[in-house]
């Protein structure tokens, strides 16, 4: 059978123009959940649907390694990382990872959080006002860093949490946004490389249960140490993605201030109401607009012929919003997630699949722990106004995308 073929020469201009609900609207238009289209040049099929998430995630099926954009890999990932290798050298690499997910792990990583919090709160009171998203870059920047083991200056935390952010900020970014994303890859790959040496050396005391000490000392599947860049690759691809949080804590501050009643709720201290905010806040607002991956050998599929070496994309944003999944799909409803079963293919802000034998991001658990502490915070802990002069639009275009202001606070003050 024939792949339906999104029409035009080449789609990278429309997806530039679309954003996040490009793959959706396409599909719908095709009335099918696969098609094929050029980007950038390249021919690349499209994929939306529970039934494409299983398939992408099919590891005889697809790859990674090949798969990866060089600008990604120069920007948000870093090269040779977890995120461009196969098989069973995935394998070994991915339970680094989650070895570190342990629950003493993540009680840490909890109670980092709102200790940081804390801290940084205590300045806002003599400000005239803060942005919500700087400020929580900052602040997971420092959870990052203690939670890592790596040391990080006083001096030093505004531009690490900078660097970070813009690795993030690079993923749809060309000329200034990619180039920014580029040196600050450099930037942070010199700081943490010398990091993972001085570790290694003895310099710094050893942090058992630490990443940096999971990295420094993990050895690959042939027994050997993972070279100094590559170790800085990956312990860059924890503290990254601790900073990314923020965006989600944005989100969130902004659904508390547009739904007063969650809110509410969430003040009287109810923790299963807690989870299904924060499970609403992952699928329901923008971040991770499509994953990529390539065909391992030539195999059909709903009677669609994948050719080996075709590049495919998956539509993680519209698989969250898909309306045969989700009931009213563009409707904030945290009661959604309540005695909804787990699945590992329908809800993916963070990939699908296990993530024991595939790419499925090992640091779900870690995320909803950082953003429970942090909205425990917003709504127990702290006062402030929203001014109503600020922009509070997402512009689904842009990727990643935010509030238009960042989420600006007033008049804050310590609730005791
Ligand atoms: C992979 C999203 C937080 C570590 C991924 C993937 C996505 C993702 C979409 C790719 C899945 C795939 O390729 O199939 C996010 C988002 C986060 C977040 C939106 C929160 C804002 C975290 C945290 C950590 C983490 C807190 C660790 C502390 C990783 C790693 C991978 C990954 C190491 C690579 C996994 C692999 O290739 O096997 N994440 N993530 N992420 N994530 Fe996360």
């Amino acid at each position: 059978m024939k792949m339906p073929v999104d029409k035009g020469i080449d789609s990278t201009l429309n997806l530039m123009t679309v954003g996040y609900p490009f793959i959706q609207e396409r599909c719908e238009a095709l009335q099918s959940d696969v098609f094929e289209t050029r980007l950038m040049g390249k021919k690349m099929v499209c994929m939306t649907g529970k039934d494409a998430v299983h398939l992408f995630y099919d590891t005889d099926r697809f790859q990674r390694e090949g798969a990866i954009p060089k600008r990604i890999q120069k920007t948000l990932f870093g090269e040779n990382g977890i995120q461009t290798i196969d098989g069973e050298k995935h394998k070994i690499r991915k339970l680094m990872f989650i070895s570190l997910m342990t629950e003493s792990g993540l009680k840490r990583l909890s109670a980092i959080t709102t200790e940081q919090w804390r801290l940084k709160a205590k300045k806002w009171t003599n400000q005239e006002e803060v942005i919500l998203f700087d400020e929580a870059e900052e602040i997971l920047c420092r959870v990052a860093c203690l939670w890592a083991g790596v040391p990080l200056k006083e001096s030093e935390v505004r531009s690490r949490a900078y660097d970070l952010g813009a690795l993030i900020d690079a993923i749809g970014g060309v000329g200034p946004r990619y180039k920014e994303g580029k040196m600050a890859r450099e930037r942070t790959e010199n700081w943490i490389g010398s990091v993972i040496e001085r570790y290694r050396d003895g310099a710094m005391a050893e942090t058992e249960n630490t990443a940096i000490h999971t990295i420094a000392t993990h050895r690959d599947e042939a027994g050997q140490q993972l070279n100094t860049h590559i170790a800085s690759v990956e312990l860059i691809s924890i503290l990254r993605p601790i900073v990314a949080v923020a965006r989600f804590i944005t989100f969130g501050a902004l659904a508390l201030h547009d739904y007063p009643l969650y809110k509410e709720k969430l003040q009287k201290g109810d923790p299963e109401f807690l989870e299904l905010f924060t499970q609403e806040v992952r699928r329901y607002y923008p971040f991770t607009p499509f994953l990529g991956a390539m065909v391992r050998h030539d195999f059909e599929w709903k009677g669609f012929q994948f050719k080996k070496g075709t590049s495919v994309l998956i539509d993680i944003h519209g698989v969250n919003h898909d309306p045969k999944l989700w009931d009213n799909p563009h409707e904030f409803k945290p009661e959604r997630f309540k005695d909804r079963e787990k699945d590992l293919f329908d809800f993916v802000p963070q990939g699908g699949g296990d993530p024991k034998t595939g790419h499925r991001c090992p640091g779900e658990e870690a995320t909803v722990r950082i953003m429970k502490a942090s909205f425990q915070f917003l709504v127990d802990e702290l006062k402030y106004d929203v001014p109503n002069t600020q922009d509070l639009s997402i512009n689904h275009v842009r990727m990643p995308t935010l509030p238009k202001s960042r989420f600006i606070m007033r008049n804050i003050s310590i609730l005791e």
